[in-house]
C-alpha cells in the first residue's frame, strides 16, 4: 500500500466539490467559480500545494473556473481528451494515473452524462461526478449525451469495483453523502434489476427542463469564454445546428465546390497535437464576432465550423446563422473525431 489519499467534500450543498489530499498535496474536483476563495483559505490554511484541479466532465449546472480562476489557482486542469474546452493543461484517457503526493489517482473513462465523463478512484473510493448518483444516475439528454453508453459505463465498469468501495456522487438532492458499490448495484433504482433498453426508455421519457442557467454555463465551460466575450447561444440552439461527419467533409473537399471550412479553436491548438484540416480559416471563437463583416461574403457558400470535440463549433454555428449564414454545419465529434479517423492534418 502507498500513502493514502483523504477525502473531503467542501461545499457542503447539492452540487459537491472534493478536496483529495496525500501528505501536503492536494487536488480540487469539480470547484464551483463562485467558491474560488473558500478553497484558497482551505489550502492555505491548511498549508497544501493543490498539484491538480480534476474535472468529472463538463458540467452544465455550475460555472467551472474560467482563465482567471485558473491563474489564480496556478494548478493544472485535467480532464478526458474528449473535453472541448481549450483550458485543459492535461488530457487523459481511461486507465491512466495521476500522481499526489506518493500516491495514485486513476482514470475510468465513463461517457454517457456528456461524452467527457470520468470517474476518479482512490484507494477504496470513487468519485462518480454525474455517472452515478445515490439512487440515481445524470441526465442524458444535453447534447453528447448517451443513456445506452452511460448504462453500460456503471453495470459494467463501475459495478465491477468491490462492493465495498466507496461511491462520493457530483451531486445529491436529498443531503446523502456517500453510499458503496455494494449498496448502489443492489439497490440503485435507475439500475437494479433493468436491462439496457429499460435503462435508455427511462432516461429518454424523464423530460427534463433546461432552465437559462445551465445553457449558459454548458457555452461557458464548453468554450472556456464568458458568454459577454462570444455572443450567448442556448443549448437548443447550439443542438438545432445540422451535423457533418468527417468522412462527408472530407468527401466535401475533393469534390468541385469545396466548402469553406472555419476552424473556431486557439491558434495553439491549431498548430498543436491535432492540427488542422489543410485549408481551413482560423477564427477563434473569442474573435468570432469582430471578424463577422468580413466572413459576410461567405454567407451563402456552404461553411463547415470545426474546434476540437464539436462543441465550440456548435455555439459558432449558432452565431454564424444569428448573423444571416445559411448553409452552416457543425463538423460533428472535432479533430478528435478527423484524426481518430486517420484522416490527412497540417500542423
Ligand atoms: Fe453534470
Amino acid at each position: 500500500m502507498g500513502t493514502a489519499i483523504a477525502i473531503e467534500e467542501l461545499n457542503g450543498t447539492n452540487c459537491k466539490t472534493y478536496l483529495l489530499t496525500a501528505g501536503d498535496e492536494a487536488a480540487l474536483v469539480d470547484p464551483v467559480r463562485e467558491r474560488l476563495e473558500m478553497y484558497r483559505r482551505v489550502l492555505n490554511e491548511r498549508g497544501l500545494r493543490l498539484r491538480w484541479v480534476l474535472e468529472t466532465h463538463t458540467h452544465a449546472d455550475h460555472l467551472m473556473l474560467g482563465r482567471a480562476a485558473r491563474d489564480i489557482l496556478g494548478a493544472p486542469l485535467v480532464m478526458h481528451e474528449a473535453s472541448p474546452s481549450p483550458l485543459v493543461d492535461r488530457h487523459v484517457v481511461d486507465g491512466e494515473s495521476i500522481a499526489l503526493g506518493g500516491a495514485t489517482i486513476s482514470v475510468m473513462h465513463t461517457p454517457g452524462h456528456t461524452p467527457d465523463s470520468v470517474c476518479y478512484l482512490v484507494d477504496g473510493a470513487v468519485l462518480t461526478g454525474d455517472t452515478l448518483l445515490i439512487g440515481g444516475s445524470g441526465r442524458t439528454d444535453f447534447p453528447g449525451g448517451d443513456a445506452g453508453a452511460q448504462y453500460e459505463a456503471v453495470t459494467g465498469r463501475l459495478f465491477a469495483l468491490p462492493d465495498e468501495a466507496v461511491v462520493w456522487p457530483g451531486h445529491d438532492y436529498r443531503g446523502q453523502t456517500r453510499s458503496t458499490i455494494g449498496a448502489e448495484r443492489a439497490s440503485n433504482p435507475r439500475f437494479a434489476g433493468k436491462d439496457r433498453a429499460t435503462y435508455v426508455a427511462v432516461m429518454d421519457a424523464l423530460g427534463l427542463p433546461f432552465p437559462e442557467k445551465v445553457q449558459q454555463a454548458l457555452q461557458v465551460n464548453q468554450s472556456g469564454f464568458e458568454a459577454a466575450e462570444i455572443g450567448l447561444v442556448t443549448v437548443a440552439d447550439m443542438a438545432a445546428m445540422p451535423g457533418v461527419t468527417v468522412t462527408e467533409v472530407a468527401a466535401m473537399r475533393a469534390s468541385a465546390t469545396p466548402p469553406v471550412l472555419l476552424d473556431v479553436r486557439e491558434p495553439e491548438e491549431f498548430v498543436g497535437e491535432l492540427g488542422h484540416i489543410a485549408g481551413s480559416l482560423l477564427v477563434p471563437l473569442d474573435a468570432l464576432a469582430g471578424r463577422l463583416p468580413k466572413l459576410l461574403g461567405y454567407h451563402d457558400h456552404e461553411v463547415i465550423v470545426v474546434c476540437r470535440a464539436g462543441a465550440r463549433s456548435a455555439s459558432a454555428a449558432a452565431i454564424l446563422c444569428q448573423a444571416g449564414f445559411t448553409r452552416v454545419r457543425n463538423m460533428s465529434g472535432g479533430m478528435l473525431q478527423w484524426v481518430r479517423a486517420g484522416l490527412p492534418v497540417q500542423r
